[in-house]
């Protein structure tokens, strides 16, 4: 999902912004990133390492080459029975080869009952896997049960690097309602939504499919039908603009808190009000959480006419962010390590054969947690792993008026050296992320929900204990 701020109210909240709270340093209105932490991320941050990876913006990057090119699509149906039958790797290990792992997850996806449960504990800003492979053009469907309550959001998105953006989003008060929407190259234009009226999207399985080709956006329900867009009702006369999502995008699926008290009042509103972190899913779990049971992507050819014929990745050729800005190349897509960027992709740090890189294989009865990740050594200036954001992907507020509020609680201040947050030090900007903080709220309250409550914490002490070695190895 995302809420962009219009242009001036963005410029005034970085400009008031307090201290502990997420500024955004690149991106429209805001400028590029410096040479010495290239990457603009989704969210709008600039450093190395991950940032130059899926989601990085190419326009707000220090050069056109910062951000890496992307993994093509490749049709596949993931399905989550348990944690290895679709690899999800936290950001805070993966490099961008996408044979290494099909989701890339920020928070904590937890595996149970044969499906993923994206978890959004207390005070946390949620979760969010994205695929590793972007799609241009394809049939992507996910079978999945949302989240519920006031202030907190689950959404199916599909997402660029220049922001055009295909949507499915629920609000937890809204259970009969999937709300679609589209952006083209992230302007907040809020007059694109529509609405498909289904039977409760919390208890019941449903499959949302988008059907994305170059010439329309079809939305479906189990099948049915919701919604149309066709491209040839988008051009923009004055600007001479298809305004439609047309470059590669990456599968989001996600939940998020919209109702954060810090969140623009027009968010909270839209999201249903304030967030409680208390009911009953809180009460049983530990956590809301929403269930992802598979997701398959079927890939179109790419566009008649589209640039080159590489098999391997998607390019940006110029910054126009159209569809005639995309190269078809055999670029690399991987990074040599966390310090690496697009520019100098070889990069590693010193003394890296120094540092303990562990894995963990966790799974237990097909029962197991992902959050087994141990971080490369990082640089102690520049952030390696971009966070989440709790107004959203990348919020502004939807009233438009007011600029976006902050998300999470504040970084850590990326020095690598804390380990008290879930990315263990990572992000000079992470916001309380889905760690072990939580960890004291989730054993509080009973147990009745089907939701794999002792797995989060298990997975947090796993994480905890690992990080805590690797800490002292550093
Ligand atoms: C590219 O960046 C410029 C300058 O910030 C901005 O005006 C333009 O809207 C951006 N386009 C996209 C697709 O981000
Ligand atoms: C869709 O439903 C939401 C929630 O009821 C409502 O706020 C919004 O205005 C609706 N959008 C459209 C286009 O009808
Ligand atoms: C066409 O683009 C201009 C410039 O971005 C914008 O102001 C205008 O609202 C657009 N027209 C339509 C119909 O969207
Ligand atoms: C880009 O979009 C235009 C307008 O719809 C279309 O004529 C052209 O064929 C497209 N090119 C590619 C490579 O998709």
């Amino acid at each position: 999902m995302v809420r962009l701020s219009t242009l001036g109210a963005t410029a005034l909240f970085a400009a008031v912004v307090a201290a502990d709270t997420i500024v955004k340093e690149c991106g429209v209105g805001i400028g590029n990133c410096p040479s010495n932490k290239p990457c603009c991320s989704q969210y709008g941050q600039c450093g190395v390492g991950a940032y130059c990876l899926g989601g990085c913006d190419p326009n707000h990057s220090a050069t056109l080459k910062s951000c890496m090119p992307a993994p093509q699509c490749q049709s596949k149906t993931y399905k989550f029975t348990d944690s290895k039958s679709s690899p999800i790797l936290s950001n805070t290990k993966y490099l961008g080869d996408p044979s290494t792992a099909d989701w890339v997850a920020d928070g904590q996806p937890l595996f149970s009952n044969g499906v993923v449960y994206l978890t959004m504990a207390p005070d946390t800003v949620g979760t969010v896997l994205a695929s590793t492979r972007y799609v241009w053009y394809g049939k992507i469907s996910a079978t999945m049960r949302t989240s519920r309550g006031q202030g907190v959001v689950s959404a199916f998105i599909m997402m660029s690097d220049v922001k055009d953006e295909i949507d499915y989003e629920w609000v937890g008060v809204e259970l009969e309602t999937s709300q679609t929407n589209y952006y083209w190259n992230g302007i907040p234009d809020y007059t694109h939504s529509g609405n498909i009226t289904n039977s409760n999207t919390y208890s019941d399985w449903h499959t949302y499919t988008i059907d994305w080709t170059p010439e329309s956006i079809t939305w479906s329900v189990d099948g049915q039908v919701g919604r149309v867009q066709k491209k040839s009702d988008t051009y923009n006369a004055t600007t001479g603009n298809w305004e439609f999502p047309q470059t590669p995008s990456r599968v989001q699926l996600s939940l998020w808190p919209g109702g954060l008290a810090t969140n623009g009042k027009g968010t909270i509103d839209w999201a249903g009000g304030v967030i409680k972190w208390d009911g009953p899913d809180i009460d049983s779990a530990g956590y809301y959480y929403a269930q992802v049971r598979d997701v398959t992507v079927e890939c179109y050819q790419p566009p008649s006419g589209a640039q080159g014929s590489g098999k391997k990745s998607y390019q940006w050729k110029d910054l126009k962010a159209v569809n005639t800005s995309v190269v078809l190349s055999n670029e690399r897509t991987d990074l040599a390590s966390f310090l690496a960027t697009g520019d100098n992709p070889d990069k590693k740090p010193e003394g890296m054969s120094s540092a303990t890189v562990t894995s963990v294989k966790t799974d237990a009865a097909g029962k197991a947690t992902t959050v087994v990740s141990v971080v490369a050594p990082t640089d102690s200036s520049v952030g390696t792993v971009p966070g989440l954001d709790g107004a959203g992907f990348d919020s502004g507020d939807l009233n438009g008026g007011t600029g976006r509020g902050s998300g999470g609680s504040g970084g850590n201040g990326g020095s690598g050296d804390d380990g008290s947050d879930g990315s263990s030090g990572t992000n000079s900007n992470k916001p309380a992320t889905t760690g072990w903080s939580q960890s004291d709220k989730a054993t509080t309250g009973g147990s009745s929900s089907d939701a794999p409550r002792q797995f989060l914490l298990w997975g947090n002490f796993v994480a905890m204990v690992l990080v805590g070695a690797v800490m002292a190895t550093l």
